[in-house]
């Protein structure tokens, strides 16, 4: 008999994803060219599921249900357009291709115009949470065509991971919409992860921390208002030995941090639009930075540090860090939703703001309690034009705000680079600003390229002589 639904590409994700289809009752079957990938993938299936791999694409293809349902998981970028060429004479009218993986939206924008002619629904669809997610309960972000969205809403929503029992799963948006939400998820994890970084330095030089202590403080924060995996996972990390040596593991990593892109695409993103994501910037640019070693090196020895340095009892110290990641982190996620909302209407996309916050509050990377206080946010007004403008959100900013500055400040004095947190603490202070100094730019805009300016007083459109003295 035929299988419900078929996996392209039989990676980590590939394979976790399919056995999870599996464990909820659909007949799966996947393609991968590596033939140890097929046996690999049928010896890990739950008794009594039905999983089969095979070598060879179109037998695949035969095999499966009418209208046709297949996932890709494979590299974004030109394999994703090799398997939709092979795959392209084996499909008929009515079949879903949906690409899992981490494309870039503007090619996921041309593969559904291409594909459309054709009869072949194509969607782009965000998936994160790893591999564990993938294998238990990934989030879901799919976009594209609503009809076709129907017919895999069903085996979407019984693999997701769930929140109350809801799926954290939902049609996103058209067009690229799906790959357009996972890329701002991945710019916002950049961001958490670069302040998460940052409040490490913090503690190991403002109160000494050592792994044991750092460990504790991250596990205390991750039963409270700072709830998340990130958080969670980090207070892991710290306690984790090293195999090769008797120390700490992360102790022994090199600082040197890498990335695929996503973070660098939704900074690239913001500029063209334009929207304001400072703190994905920043993100962006300090793991860029951290590849610089021998320079920094080089810098190190050059500059002598600040005479201050921090001096404040361990537990105020530990509050006011944690107090300042809650800011930015709210900061961080306002930044990426008020892209998504700015994006969307640009590109016509019609993503809907509430449900992105539902999808996002499990099995994603940024998972987090604050969604909870998002998703109220938007109950009571689903335009929000910024998250900051609610004033539940307002109320929880403020209770946070005078540690923030003191943190960022300390820092400040003692030479400790807190990028994320200070850009945070500048977006917000300017966002809050109804005046910005902005009035000289356009005077020297205007001085030196007759730009024009517009006044406060009355309409219209200036020019002026200005005067050299
Ligand atoms: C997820 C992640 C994932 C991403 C990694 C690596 O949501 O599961 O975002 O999709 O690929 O986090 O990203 P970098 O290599 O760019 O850090």
């Amino acid at each position: 008999s035929l299988y419900d639904f078929g996996m392209i590409g039989l990676g980590v994700m590939g394979r976790n994803l399919l056995l999870n289809m599996a464990d909820h009752g659909f007949s799966v079957i996947g393609f991968d060219k590596d033939a140890a990938k097929n046996s690999a993938l049928e010896a890990a299936a739950t008794p009594g599921t039905t999983v089969k791999g095979v070598a060879d694409l179109a037998t695949m293809v035969q095999l499966l249900e009418r209208p046709r349902k297949l996932m890709m998981l494979v590299p974004a970028g030109k394999p994703v357009d090799d398997v939709i060429a092979s795959l392209l004479p084996l499909l008929e009218q009515g079949d879903v291709v949906i690409d899992g993986g981490n494309s870039h939206y503007t090619d996921t924008l041309r593969r559904v115009q291409e594909l459309r002619p054709k009869g072949i629904h194509f969607m782009g669809m965000g998936v994160s949470g790893g591999e564990q997610g993938a294998r238990t309960g990934p989030s879901i972000m799919p976009g594209g065509d609503l009809d076709a969205y129907a017919k895999v809403k069903p085996m979407l929503e019984a693999i997701a991971a769930k929140v109350k029992e809801v799926p954290c799963v939902a049609y996103l948006g058209k067009e690229g919409a799906g790959h357009y939400v996972k890329m701002v998820h991945n710019g916002i994890e950049y961001a958490i992860m670069q302040l998460i970084s940052e409040s490490y330095a913090l503690l190991q030089k403002g109160a000494g921390l050592s792994n044991d202590q750092l460990h504790e403080v991250f596990k205390s924060w991750n039963q409270g208002a700072l709830q998340s995996f990130l958080v969670e996972i980090t207070a892991d990390i710290f306690l984790q030995n090293d195999d090769k040596t008797d120390q700490r593991l992360v102790d022994v990593i090199s600082d040197k941090a890498g990335s695929k892109g996503t973070g660098k695409w939704t900074s690239q993103d913001a500029m063209e639009l334009p929207v304001a994501v400072p703190v994905i910037d920043t993100a962006v640019a300090m793991r860029t930075l951290s590849g610089y070693k021998e320079q920094r090196l080089q810098a190190e020895a050059l500059y002598k540090a600040p005479e201050n340095s921090l001096h404040v009892p361990a537990e105020m110290w530990i509050k006011q860090v944690h107090d300042a990641l809650y800011f930015a982190t709210i900061l961080s996620y306002a930044q990426g939703l008020a892209m998504l909302r700015e994006a969307s209407n640009d590109l016509k996309m019609e993503i809907p703001l509430p449900e992105v916050v539902k999808v996002w509050r499990g099995g994603c990377i940024i998972r987090s309690t604050l969604l909870e206080v998002f998703t109220q946010a938007y109950q009571k007004n689903a335009d929000l034009a910024n998250i900051l403008l609610d004033e539940g959100v307002a109320y929880l900013v403020q209770s946070v705000e005078s540690n923030t500055r003191s943190v960022v400040a300390q820092a400040a004095s003692a030479g400790v680079p807190v990028a994320g947190f200070m850009s945070a603490l500048s977006y917000f202070d300017a966002f809050r600003t109804g005046r910005m100094p902005t009035n000289l730019i356009q005077a020297q805009r205007d001085y030196f390229g007759a730009h024009t300016y517009q006044r406060i007083d009355m309409p219209g459109t200036f020019h002026t002589e200005w005067q050299q003295h």
